[in-house]
């Protein structure tokens, strides 16, 4: 059995043959109550969001267990690339599609990514995988799903500075969720936030 680690943000990711296991370790400079409870609660939160989008028929990897006393969820491994090194300017379109209707039917659901990295996108020749739902949630409102396209702009605009207008715009443009017309109302107020709170600090 072949045994790795890679080590994300929160999580050792250990990959065993075709699965993966993340595993929530602790975080030092937090109060040990609260992190064990951070911990639990996003390894919970991921496992739930995982299976709710897995019912909805979309494209992230397959639950296979979840322990939350160990903050342990093993899941299938997607082989591909993360989409930050994947990106370039002849397939945007074509991931940025995928991304839209991704958000489309999440938002639609009710659910809220809030870490919408390429990070936490694989790209699998063609195919983008979504993942990392630890800070995930349950709502309706539009405030939600603007902040949750706002993480996105975000990440574009500082990992793909080159590409992140174009390719935000694209998404936003085949964005179709039920109350589309809301969001993008809200999204501005976000980004306009977002520019006043830049220029604060200036
Ligand atoms: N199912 C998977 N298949 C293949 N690679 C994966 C899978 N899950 C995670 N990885 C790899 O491990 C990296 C870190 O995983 P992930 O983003 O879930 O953890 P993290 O950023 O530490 O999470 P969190 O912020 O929730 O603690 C990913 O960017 C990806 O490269
Ligand atoms: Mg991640």
């Amino acid at each position: 059995m072949s045994s790795s680690l890679i080590r994300g943000a929160e999580a050792e990711i250990h990959i065993k043959d075709s699965l993966i296991i993340k595993k929530r370790i602790k975080k030092g400079y937090r109060i040990t109550e609260i992190d064990l409870r951070l911990r639990k609660s996003r390894t919970k939160r991921e496992a739930k969001a995982i299976e709710k989008c897995i019912s909805l028929g979309l494209s992230v990897p397959k639950l296979v267990s979840c322990s939350e006393k160990d903050f342990e969820l093993s899941l299938e491994r997607v082989k591909g690339k993360q989409l930050r090194q994947a990106l370039n300017k002849t397939n945007f379109r074509e991931y940025g599609d995928q991304i839209a209707v991704f958000l489309t039917v999440i938002h639609d659901a009710g659910i809220i990514h809030h870490d919408l990295t390429t990070s936490n996108m694989i790209a699998a020749g063609k195919k983008l995988f979504f993942i990392d739902f630890g800070l995930s949630f349950f709502s309706h409102k539009p405030e939600d799903k603007a902040v949750d396209l706002h993480l996105l702009e975000r990440a574009l605009q500082s990992k793909h500075p080159s590409l992140s207008d174009k390719m935000f715009r694209n998404v936003i443009s085949r964005y179709n969720a039920k109350d589309k017309e809301e969001v993008l109302a809200r999204l501005r107020i976000v980004q306009s936030r977002g520019r006043n709170k830049a220029k604060r600090s200036d």
